[in-house]
Parts: structure tokens; sequence; C-alpha cells
């Protein structure tokens, strides 16, 4: 069974561990990163402070005890942004991701949020699939572009 609950003191290790997870699969790291990484270590920071720094919360799914996946939530003005929703890869497609998101829905309607929204890239089609299954609209486009050297 699946259950959510919020990041606590205890989770460092476990998080730092399936944070590092996130990261790897989504920069789609060619080179072999570590924990010790400083981009990585800069991520992982910043995670762990999105709650500790009271900017937000960090919520975990755990099963049997051990942390299967996590997500972020911060409030700016009447919208929650959502970010860094990630199940670790031999969980999916049980509901993990769809609890985590449940759960953010409910604490940014308790934080006073009207709006929920997350960023995605455009090309992980899996993930804005997962979204739009959840009745989220595309809304706002980001642009980007390299600048080389
Ligand atoms: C997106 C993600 C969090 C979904 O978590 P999950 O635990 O697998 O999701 P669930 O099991 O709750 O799936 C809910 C529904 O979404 C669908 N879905 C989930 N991931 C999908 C994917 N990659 N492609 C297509 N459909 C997907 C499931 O099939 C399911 O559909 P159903 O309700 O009709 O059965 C997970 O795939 C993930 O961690 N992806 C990599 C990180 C990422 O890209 N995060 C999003 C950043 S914005």
């Amino acid at each position: 069974m699946t259950t959510v609950r919020q990041y606590e003191s205890q989770d460092e290790k476990a998080f730092r561990s399936i944070a590092l997870e996130n990261y790897i699969e989504q920069m789609k790291e060619s080179q072999a990163v570590t924990a010790e990484t400083p981009a990585v270590q800069a991520y992982l920071e910043h995670i762990i402070g999105i709650q500790a720094g009271g900017k937000g919360l960090v919520l975990v799914a755990e099963q049997e005890n051990k942390l299967v996946g996590f997500g972020c939530l911060q409030l700016e003005g009447e919208y929650a942004f959502m970010s860094d929703l990630y199940v670790t890869p031999g969980k999916r497609g049980q509901g993990a991701g769809t609890l985590l998101t449940e759960k953010f829905e409910e604490r940014a309607r308790s934080m006073g949020a009207s709006r929920i929204a997350l960023r995605v890239d455009a090309d992980n089609a899996g993930s804005r699939n997962f979204y739009i299954k959840k009745q989220y609209q595309e809304k706002f486009v980001v642009m980007s572009k390299a600048l080389g050297g």
C-alpha cells in the first residue's frame, strides 16, 4: 500500500538518494553524477530547503517504510506550484503519482490557493499524459533557447 506524508528530517538520507535518481533522469545525464557533484548538491539543497526555509512543503510517498516518490509545493499568489514530482521507476503505474497529486491539491486548497500549476518539459509526453488524465490543461507556454558559450 502507498501512503503519502510530509517530509521529515529523518527521511534525509533516503530522500537524497531518490532525489538524486530524479535529477539523473530529468537531466538525462550522460556523465556519471553522484551526490557530491556540485550541481546535484545544489539541487538537493534546493529541494530540502523548500520546506526547511518555510517556502513550501515536500511530500513523500512510501511503501512498506521505503520512500518511492516525492514532490514539492510552493505558494505564489493565488497559485500553488507543484514541482519535482517523481516516482521511482520500479513503482510507477501503481497509483503513487496520483496519490501525491491528490494530496498536493488538498494542501494547496488549505494553503488558500485557488489554482494549482506545474511546469513540464514539452517532450515529456508520459507526464503530460499523466496530468491531462487528471484534468490539468495547458495554460502558459515557457519559451527557452540554448545560450552558446
Ligand atoms: C509522472 C509520474 C510521477 C507518474 O507517477 P505514477 O505513480 O506512475 O502514476 P500513476 O500510477 O498514479 O498513474 C496515473 C495514470 O497516469 C498514467 N501515466 C502515468 N505515467 C504515465 C506515462 N509515463 N505515460 C503514459 N501514461 C502515464 C497511468 O497509466 C495512469 O492511468 P490510469 O489512471 O488510466 O490507469 C511518474 O511517471 C514519474 O515519476 N515520471 C518521471 C518524472 C517526471 O517526469 N515527473 C513529472 C515532472 S513535471
